[in-house]
């Protein structure tokens, strides 16, 4: 959801209005999500790198967060959508963890959208949490180090049950991936679009989606697969 900064420079506002923005664009994105028939959405909201900014942002950042869960996830799980958190919760403020793990067990059987909210997520941070849970067991007997297999690690991510994302959306022109879902993208169609997140809407997912379908997935081997 990137862009946020530069829709509130570019119009001579702050950027926490920028943000405040970018929740209104999330809302209208998740709906869309849904009724487009979309299973799962990841959001990458705040990276394990935020931690940078000027401390008022990031005050601004974990505000919307916790009004985005106090205020939409009646919404969201009437609309049956079911979220689940990915990232290191061990830094968060305990009200936050406390929102989070709220937000998950409230809508934990819901069957529509899966909405993944990557908060404090890194994913080399994440990669590395993977790689100390097998250590710790090749430590304690339970695995062998050569038992240690891609699918393994896999199996070692904050949300192993996840499939790997089909298509990966960045917005606001820049062309990277910047620490998100590294290990899962690794198939993934990458799409980015030079809108700014807070003018990201129905429309916008539709046409990247659109795009999406014209790839040609070929997963290494030499079947092109359509986008499906
Ligand atoms: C990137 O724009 C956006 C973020 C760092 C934060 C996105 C967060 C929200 C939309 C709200 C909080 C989260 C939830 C789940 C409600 P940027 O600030 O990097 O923009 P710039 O690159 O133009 O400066």
């Amino acid at each position: 959801m990137d862009g946020n900064g530069r829709w509130a420079s570019a119009r001579g506002l702050p950027r926490g209005e920028g943000h405040r923005r970018g929740v209104e664009a999330l809302r209208k994105t998740v709906r869309a999500a849904g009724e487009m028939g979309i299973r799962f959405l990841t959001i990458f909201s705040f990276s394990a790198e935020n931690w940078s900014r000027p401390p008022s942002e990031i005050r601004d950042l974990m505000g919307l967060l916790r009004r985005f869960i106090r205020n939409d996830m009646a919404e969201l799980h009437q609309n049956g959508v079911k979220v689940r958190v990915i990232g290191e919760r061990g830094d968060l403020a305990a009200d936050i963890r406390r929102l989070l793990e709220e937000a998950e067990e409230l809508t934990k059987d819901n069957t529509g959208l899966t909405l993944v909210v990557a908060f404090n997520y890194g994913a080399r941070q994440e990669i590395a949490r993977a790689a100390a849970r097998l250590a710790a067991q090749v430590v304690a007997g339970a695995i062998d180090p050569e038992a240690i297999t891609a699918d393994l690690i896999g199996q070692n991510l904050d949300a192993p049950d996840l499939p790997d994302p089909d298509l990966i959306i960045r917005t606001s022109g820049e062309q990277r991936l910047s620490n998100f879902l590294l290990w899962q993208a690794a198939y993934s169609e990458l799409v980015f679009v030079p809108t700014y997140w807070p003018d990201f809407d129905r429309v916008a997912l539709e046409s990247a989606i659109a795009e999406y379908h014209r790839r040609e997935r070929r997963f290494g081997g030499l079947i092109a697969q359509t986008g499906s």
